[in-house]
């Protein structure tokens, strides 16, 4: 039987780094509440030069090397992003230009802060049928875009980065072993962009309302992840065959320490084994899983034979997990 998983996998976070000590000097905030609520310390800009694809490309190289295979191989790309370099084009057609490819098809995908996850079971499925064999599948945001820095609710949970796989055939008995994803859709202001698309197109009014940013109802998003979290990683482990004590480590998505603490809780899983970076690049959406893995994996930290458990939720509201024998 065909196995599939991740052949190489690559990150990229820009270089200008975003203190909560610079929060303090320009809104009503400060260190001591941004680390206590959120565990978060810094977080990464974008330069002004730097859409979503520039980051996406620079992840997607590395993916690539590190898979060891040549970017010609790559017959697809997904990329799920919230922060898309425009409305109306994929920014997945924006890296195959940048990448020099040519015909092979690209998509771009919304699942926010679950789209890595979603993009790694689509990408599974298409190899599994036999479609496509070498997939690209990149998470990329420049969140700073779509945030009012000048609301404290929003600006400083919010870091920009990208993460990027290639999935395809791996060693046999190797790979993903089993995936969970789902959605409670809503249409309340728990989690969005009120204005700029189709329902309410920008106009001045609402630039001055500022509903060209994020919206977020905190303790809303707060208990839905604390609920689904644990379940969706059960629900994938089921599919795996496996259980909780089989799994070496937990990347669940980087949005709030205390987030994950009643994850672990819940999940009756040592904190310890949870992969946390989100104190140094803050909450990277549809990049963070990704970045997390990617970086584990450079530090040594993820061994041949692993089981693994990538863990999601976000805005929709989406939730997801895949289990990897890395
Ligand atoms: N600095 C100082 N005070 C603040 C700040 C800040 N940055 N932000 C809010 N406050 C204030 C509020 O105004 C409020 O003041 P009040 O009591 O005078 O009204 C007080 O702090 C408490 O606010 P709460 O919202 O109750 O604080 P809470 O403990 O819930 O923490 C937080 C807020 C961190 C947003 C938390 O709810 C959370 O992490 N929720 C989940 C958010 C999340 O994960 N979002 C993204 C997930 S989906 C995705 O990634 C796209």
């Amino acid at each position: 039987m065909q196995s599939i998983g991740i052949k190489g996998i690559g990150y990229y976070v820009p270089e200008n780094v975003f203190t909560n000590f610079d929060f303090e000097k320009i809104i009503d905030t400060s260190d001591e509440w941004i680390r206590t609520r959120t565990g978060i310390i810094e977080r990464r800009f974008a330069s002004k030069d730097q859409a979503t694809s520039d980051l996406a490309y620079e992840a997607a190289l590395k993916a690539i090397k590190n898979a060891r295979i040549k970017k010609e191989d790559v017959d697809l790309i997904i990329l799920a992003t919230t922060t898309p370099d425009y409305i109306a084009q994929g920014a997945s057609c924006i890296v195959q230009h940048k990448l020099g490819l040519k015909d092979i098809p690209c998509f771009d995908v919304n699942a926010a802060c679950t789209g890595f996850i979603y993009s790694l079971s689509v990408a599974y499925a298409l190899v599994n049928s036999k479609i496509y064999k070498n997939i690209l599948v990149i998470g990329a945001e420049t969140l700073t875009r779509i945030i009012d820095i000048k609301n404290r609710n929003t600006a400083v949970l919010f870091g920009d980065g990208a993460a990027a796989a290639i999935i395809g055939e791996v060693e046999e008995g190797y790979g993903i072993l089993g995936f969970s994803i789902g959605a409670e859709g809503e249409d309340d202001m728990i989690l969005k962009i009120p204005a700029g698309g189709s329902k309410k197109p920008n106009d001045e009014e609402t630039v001055k309302n500022r509903e060209n940013f994020v919206v977020m109802k905190g303790q809303e998003v707060f208990k839905f992840a604390v609920r689904v979290l644990p379940k969706v990683t059960l629900d994938a482990l089921e599919q795996a065959k496996l259980n909780v004590n089989d799994l070496a480590m937990v990347f669940p998505h980087q949005a709030n320490l205390r987030i994950i603490e009643a994850a672990a809780k819940r999940m009756k899983y040592p904190l310890e084994k949870f992969y946390v970076n989100l104190d140094r690049y803050g909450n990277t959406s549809s990049a963070s899983v990704g970045i997390a893995l990617g970086e584990a994996i450079e530090k040594g930290l993820v061994k041949k034979g692993d089981n693994i458990a990538l863990t999601g939720f976000g805005g929709g509201l989406t939730y997801g997990s895949v289990i990897i024998k890395w």
